[in-house]
């Protein structure tokens, strides 16, 4: 094995002791305290996981967690009832509302009728469309921490070629927006991108982010790339249930320059980074400086 290891878990943590520390001083300085409220609709087991880990980390860095459980059967109006309590209670200031929602529900007018100023998952059309105009918007966690592990890991990302492997809203866009705002030279490319292996092997920078357990092969990475591996999969293996990302991480780690693992590598960032966007809207809604190293 020859690429360094970029260590999720430890700059998650070192991002999560930034936020503490910007909370604590906002307490301190300006009595504010801020504020996330997760809205979890129905009992999907893995997003009841990932909203109790966020209501979890919330409190630690110091911020206050609002936790709405809805029924599996509540009708949008009252689910839109709710965003429109939330977007007026001056005591939050993120919402986030965990998808996937029951089918009965449209995420997109779910999602469209959050106050963009509160929307720290950068989902909004209003953030989405801000981001690909270089304006300051809330900025999507996942790309975001990815974004943040290349900056530590290179310094400058300017005239890199960057692929971006996967087109979702959630990931792989905004991804390739926030490269293309640090001067990277930025393909986004797909399941049905012609000679795959081809366009990854000119990548400085490979993001993959397709959802396919370890699709990508260590022969379709450059020498020396920083490899990205937004994948989180179970698969059964020898028996066992185990997690592997998209990139084929035995392989890939013999060619790379730097690899992050999976797991311990961007999803341990996700939630970091939802940290600091609900520090983000807190310090804009209150017309205070932003904190330093953590947005885009
Ligand atoms: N479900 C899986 N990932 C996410 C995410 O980043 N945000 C929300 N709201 N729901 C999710």
């Amino acid at each position: 094995m020859t690429a360094q290891i970029i260590d999720g878990k430890a700059f998650a943590a070192k991002v999560r002791g930034q936020v503490a520390e910007h909370v604590a001083r906002l307490k301190t300085d300006h009595g504010i305290t801020p504020g996330l409220a997760v809205v979890l609709v129905g009992e999907d087991p893995a997003s009841q996981v990932y909203v109790r880990s966020k209501g979890k980390s919330t409190v630690e860095s110091g911020m206050n967690s609002y936790e709405h459980k809805l029924d599996a059967t509540t009708s949008e109006a009252d689910l839109l009832a709710l965003i429109d309590k939330l977007n007026n209670d001056p005591a939050v200031h993120g919402i986030l509302v965990q998808l996937p929602l029951p089918k009965h529900l449209d995420s997109d007018l779910v999602i469209n009728s959050i106050d963009p100023a509160k929307d720290v998952d950068g989902f909004h059309i209003s953030n989405v469309g801000l981001l690909g105009t270089g304006q300051k918007s809330m900025v999507p966690c996942t790309p975001l921490g990815c974004l943040m592990m290349l900056r530590d890991h290179h310094g400058k990302l300017a005239g890199m070629d960057a692929v971006v492997v996967g087109r979702s809203n959630i990931v792989g866009k905004p991804m390739a927006q926030l490269l293309l705002g640090d001067s990277c030279t930025v393909t986004i490319a797909h399941s049905r991108t012609k000679d795959l292996g081809e366009v990854c092997r000119r990548a400085d920078i490979l993001v993959a982010a397709v959802g396919r357990p370890e699709m990508i092969p260590g022969d379709w990475v450059k020498p020396g790339a920083t490899v990205i591996d937004v994948g989180i999969n179970r698969i059964e293996r020898d028996g066992k249930t185990v997690l592997v990302g998209d990139v084929d991480f035995a392989s890939a780690a013999t060619v790379a320059g730097a690899i992050t693992p999976v797991p311990g590598g961007v999803g341990p960032m996700t939630i970091a980074c939802l940290l600091a966007n609900t520090l983000t809207a807190c310090c804009r809604a209150n017309g205070l400086a932003e904190p330093e190293g953590l947005t885009a």
